[in-house]
């Protein structure tokens, strides 16, 4: 990929951030651990890089191998790295008076540099360290300072070496954006042209490429991935994509046969496969959360299994991985520290399928996957649809599923959600869903008692579900709905709302 930008992450929380930047750019980019760089750099023609929580003066602090990138190829060092450039080559690094995080304004900028240019005096940027930069390496030349900062930025003379201790890639750094744009565009004299219409024709061109006339298959699942995934397959092989979409019985209201239309008017070459009295019957008597995972996720496998291999001479397997999970998994760090829930309920296939993976997703964002599907011309309410676990109603049914309760939480999901929709509160909300509790209590309905179950209706804000935080809903809104479960949805006699956020609560109940 030409107009590449390498970032080496030395662990910092906001390195995908400086990804996320880059990318608002047009400048595709790609984030590698700081000790496993590429051995081949020639594709790349900038190189960044991040901050991390770890000091220079640490025994254990990362210390690359830069040699064939510094003098060679545009160099941006943010923080740590602006720490790491000093401290190795002549200057100084020490522990600040006081840790420096957040607001500050610069107080100096170096004047007619093509880096610092259109930042002035005045201009806020975002601090988050504890030690500072106390002398220049060798070369060093200062472009900018704060009142407690003084080498906030420098430049190192006779290369095109940049650094920064404060973070361009955060909002709150207001002339940020500028500066990473001046390093990219004017200093490294990238071309911007990486855009979803660019991402398409590539990305097209490449899988004809890689998969020829072979057959692929591909398990559609109604979310935005797989959906983006499958009509960029099919622009680039056409039938010879094969889509599987599995009813698990696990699905919200009426969506399998709403979701495998909307695919047929797609052009999708698409199997739809009604597997639901397969999945309750394996479920029947589960009522532990990973005991349930476990289940779905394995007869999911055995159906795609038996539906895929009725596909003669299928070569590859396609899946929507995204960018987060291939970070996730070579981060510095190594990944997620403890698994609280084992969300890939998909876990690989069985050994003697032999399919070769195609990820056509794998170097984007959520948000650009949702652009390139705009791009592709497809329908924005599947674009804009809320995350849906591939368990399904399955881990929101608390204790053991039966049919029974699955059709409750089917109307009072429905009723939820639709009122989300009429109300033009849906696209407010990150994710929305309802639980059915294994709770019975006692209500009073035209003189009757009841003893009736009780459902909770959860609606999260979050960027990416690591955390979220229950969102306000008008108290008009709940009004309504609680009354609408109610009324209309028999064996329910009370409705409350989750307002617990994450961390410490999960977005799933179970
Ligand atoms: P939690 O409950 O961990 O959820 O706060 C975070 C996000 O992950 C989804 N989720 C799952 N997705 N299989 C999935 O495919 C799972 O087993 C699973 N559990 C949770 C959840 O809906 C939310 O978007």
């Amino acid at each position: 990929m030409q107009n590449n930008v390498l970032i080496l992450d030395f662990g910092s929380q906001y390195t995908q951030l400086i990804a996320r930047r880059v990318r608002e750019l047009n400048i595709y980019c790609e984030i590698h651990p700081y000790n496993k760089i590429p051995t081949t750099l020639v594709d790349f023609k900038a190189v960044i890089l991040s901050g991390s929580p770890s000091s220079v003066r640490n025994e254990e602090a990362p210390i690359p191998d830069l040699s064939k990138i510094r003098g060679h190829k545009p160099l941006l060092a943010v923080c740590y790295g602006a720490q790491y450039l000093a401290h190795f080559s002549g200057g100084k690094v020490a522990p600040s008076a006081t840790r420096e995080y957040g607001r500050a304004n610069l107080s100096y900028v170096a004047e007619n540099t093509t880096f610092l240019e259109g930042v002035s005096v005045g201009s806020q940027v975002w601090m988050s360290h504890s030690d500072t930069i106390k002398s220049l390496p060798t070369g060093g030349k200062l472009l900018a300072s704060t009142n407690d900062v003084e080498n906030a930025a420098y430049e190192i003379e006779g290369e095109q070496t940049y650094a920064i201790q404060f973070h361009p890639e955060v909002y709150h750094s207001t002339d940020g954006k500028k500066i990473l744009d001046n390093f990219l565009t004017k200093i490294a004299e990238i071309t911007p042209d990486w855009t979803p219409d660019h991402f398409v024709d590539t990305t097209v061109a490449e899988l004809k490429a890689k998969i020829g006339e072979e057959k692929v298959v591909l398990g559609l699942s109604g979310g935005v991935d797989s959906s983006v995934a499958a009509v960029l397959l099919h622009k680039a092989i056409g039938k010879n994509l094969h889509c599987i979409f599995v009813n698990n019985g696990l699905l919200r209201k009426d969506e399998f046969g709403k979701v495998l239309k909307q695919y047929e008017g797609m052009g999708l070459n698409v199997k739809g496969v009604d597997a639901s009295a397969r999945f309750l019957d394996a479920l029947k008597g589960e009522s532990d959360p990973e005991g349930k995972r476990k289940i779905i996720g394995r007869v999911f496998i055995e159906v795609f299994d038996d539906e895929a291999n009725q596909i003669t001479n299928a070569k590859w397997l396609a899946q929507g991985t995204i960018y987060p999970d291939v970070i996730e998994s070579v981060s510095v760090n190594g990944g997620p520290s403890a698994t609280i829930k084992s969300h890939h309920n998909v876990g690989g296939l069985p050994d003697f399928m032999k399919l070769q993976i195609v990820e056509p997703l794998r170097s984007l964002f959520k948000d650009e996957v949702r652009r390139v599907g705009a791009s592709m011309g497809l329908d924005p309410e599947l674009l804009g649809r809320h995350p849906f676990p591939g368990p399904g109603l399955g881990i929101r049914i608390l204790g053991d599923i039966t049919a029974e309760k699955v059709r409750i939480l089917q109307e009072v999901d429905a009723i939820f959600i639709d009122g989300l929709k009429e109300a033009g509160l849906y696209d407010a909300v990150w994710q929305a869903g309802a639980m059915l509790l294994p709770v019975n209590s006692v209500g009073v309905m035209g003189d009757e008692r009841t003893y009736e179950k009780c459902v909770a209706l959860r609606a999260v804000e979050s960027t990416d579900g690591m955390t979220a935080d229950w969102v306000n809903l008008p108290y008009e809104f709940l009004q309504k709905t609680s009354n609408a479960i109610i009324n209309r949805v028999k064996g329910v006699n009370r409705v409350v709302y989750d307002i617990s956020s994450k961390p410490p609560a999960t977005i799933e109940w179970e």
